[in-house]
This record gives structure tokens, C-alpha cells and sequence, in this order.
């Protein structure tokens, strides 16, 4: 990566040529996705046909106003909510296609996702929270924390990585959350409104920080937002409304 964070990867260079290449295989297709909630009284309709592609080597914004899908469309993307129906291809594989067992395998080494709230866990310290993904992995605890250091210094808490999330003020718990997101080096980042409970300037800094470490030729990003100060950052803009995709526009690509 452009900042050392993973020794032996490939220098990376803003992939501008492969970005712009309508012929790059998405890095994932949504076709008639469908997602119903509940039954009879309690039915909610929260999805009522995606059809989405999201390319490599971009980041791709998810805007619309709050209730349209953009939580249950990546919870989706990212194998953590299924479908009612349509088809969701994501790097290549079919997910309604994968058994339990082997779509749990592919999320665990494929997907990072930010969540909105962080979700830290509260008794381990920053380097050990951002280490969770390689111990799931198997990785030895120490190599684990090794590796997160070094990710945690990425993003700019790399003198604290001892201190518990109630030592850190909110940016910097989500600064933690993405170290997390990105320590397995997922080909797919998704991350829930990562800007949304910062102030102007942190939510500029860790938006600068997803483009300079998650935007990778091979790789994608998508970032669900409502916050307008953001745009300029996507590469493309996905418009939600009443659980469709409406739109895609061009963004900003603003590199840092
Ligand atoms: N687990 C659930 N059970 C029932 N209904 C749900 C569930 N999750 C979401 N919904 C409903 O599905 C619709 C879409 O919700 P979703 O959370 O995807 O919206 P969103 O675009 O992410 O909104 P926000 O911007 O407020 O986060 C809403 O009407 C919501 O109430
Ligand atoms: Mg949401």
C-alpha cells in the first residue's frame, strides 16, 4: 500500500486509468434485490428492487434520506442480512450461492464494515480491538496486535493503541473502527455514515483517510452518508430513494 501499512503489497497509485474502466469486473452487481421485513401488519418494505454496480478501484457513495435502505442494502452487500430476493454478486461469487459455513469464511477474509456506531468492544484497548478480524483469523494474539499497530499508525493513533475507547474522543473510536475494518486487508470496505457523529473537520480527516487507504486498484469502497460536506470524496454517487437506486452520478474523487 502507498503507506507501508502491509509490507510486500504492490505500491499502490491512485488507479485512475483502471477507476475510469467501464470493462473492470464490478465488484458488485445487485440485480432486483428485494428485502421485506416482518409480517402482515408488522410487513415493511425496505428494499423493492436494487439494481447496483459498484466498481474497483472506486469509492462509491450511498446517499438518500433516512428509512430508504442504504443500512439494509449493505447489510446485504456485505452478507449479514439476506435478501427476500434478487441476486447479489459480490468479487465474483453468487452470495445466495455460498452455504453458511463458506459465505462466513469469504466475509471474514473479504469484507471489512464499518458500523455507524463504532461497536467497539469496551475492555479491549485500541490495538487489540483493531486486531479482532486476525485473531478470528487465527493469528497469534501478539502477531495480531503487531499488525494493528501498524494499521492504528496508518491512521494516525499510532501512539494509541494502548488507551480503552473511553479514553479516545469519537473520532478517534472511528478511526479504530476503520483500523479494524482494514486490518485483514478486505477487497471490499463498507462503512455505515462514518462521518456522522463528527465534527467538519474529523469527518473531512477520516474521509481522506478511506480514500488513501482503502482506495486500491483491486479493491472498493462503498460509503453509505447523508452528509453533503462528504460528496466531494465518492467517486460515484448512488442516489437511494423509497428503496431503489434512482441514479448513479460522477463525484468529486478528491484525492487528498
Ligand atoms: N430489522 C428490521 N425490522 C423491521 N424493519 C426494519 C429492520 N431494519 C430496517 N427496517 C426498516 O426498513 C426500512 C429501511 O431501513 P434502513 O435502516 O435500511 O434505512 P436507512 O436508509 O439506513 O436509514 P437511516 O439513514 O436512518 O440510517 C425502514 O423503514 C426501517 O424501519
Ligand atoms: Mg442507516
Amino acid at each position: 500500500m502507498a503507506i507501508g501499512i502491509f509490507p510486500g503489497r504492490t505500491a499502490a497509485v491512485r488507479p485512475q486509468s483502471e477507476a475510469n474502466d467501464p470493462a473492470a469486473r464490478p465488484a458488485v452487481v445487485c440485480r432486483a434485490v428485494t428485502k421485506e421485513f416482518g409480517r402482515g401488519d408488522t410487513r415493511t418494505v425496505a428494499l423493492r428492487g436494487v439494481d447496483l454496480e459498484v466498481r474497483p478501484g472506486q469509492m462509491t457513495l450511498l446517499v438518500g434520506p433516512s428509512g430508504c435502505g442504504k443500512t439494509t442494502l449493505i447489510s446485504i452487500i456485505a452478507g449479514l442480512l439476506q435478501p427476500t430476493g434478487g441476486a447479489v454478486e459480490v468479487l465474483g461469487r453468487d452470495l445466495a450461492r455460498m452455504p453458511g459455513g463458506a459465505l462466513v469464511r469469504f466475509r471474514r477474509q473479504n469484507i471489512g464494515f464499518v458500523f455507524q456506531q463504532y461497536n467497539l468492544l469496551p475492555a479491549l484497548s485500541a490495538a487489540e480491538n483493531a486486531a479482532v478480524p486476525l485473531m478470528i483469523a487465527g493469528l497469534p494474539r501478539s502477531d495480531a496486535v503487531r499488525r494493528a499497530g501498524a494499521v492504528l499508525e496508518a491512521v494516525g493513533l499510532g501512539g494509541r493503541g494502548h488507551s480503552l475507547p473511553a479514553e479516545l474522543s469519537g473520532g478517534q473510536e472511528q478511526r479504530v473502527a476503520i483500523a479494524r475494518a482494514l486490518v485483514h486487508e478486505p477487497r471490499l470496505l463498507v462503512c455505515d455514515e462514518p462521518t456522522a457523529a463528527l465534527d467538519a473537520q474529523s469527518g473531512q480527516t477520516v474521509m481522506e483517510l478511506l480514500r488513501r487507504v482503502a482506495v486500491q486498484p483491486d479493491r472498493a469502497v462503498i460509503v453509505v452518508t447523508h452528509d453533503s460536506r462528504v460528496f466531494d470524496f465518492g467517486d460515484r454517487i448512488a442516489h437511494m430513494n423509497d428503496g431503489r437506486v434512482d441514479h448513479v452520478a460522477v463525484a468529486g474523487g478528491r484525492v487528498p
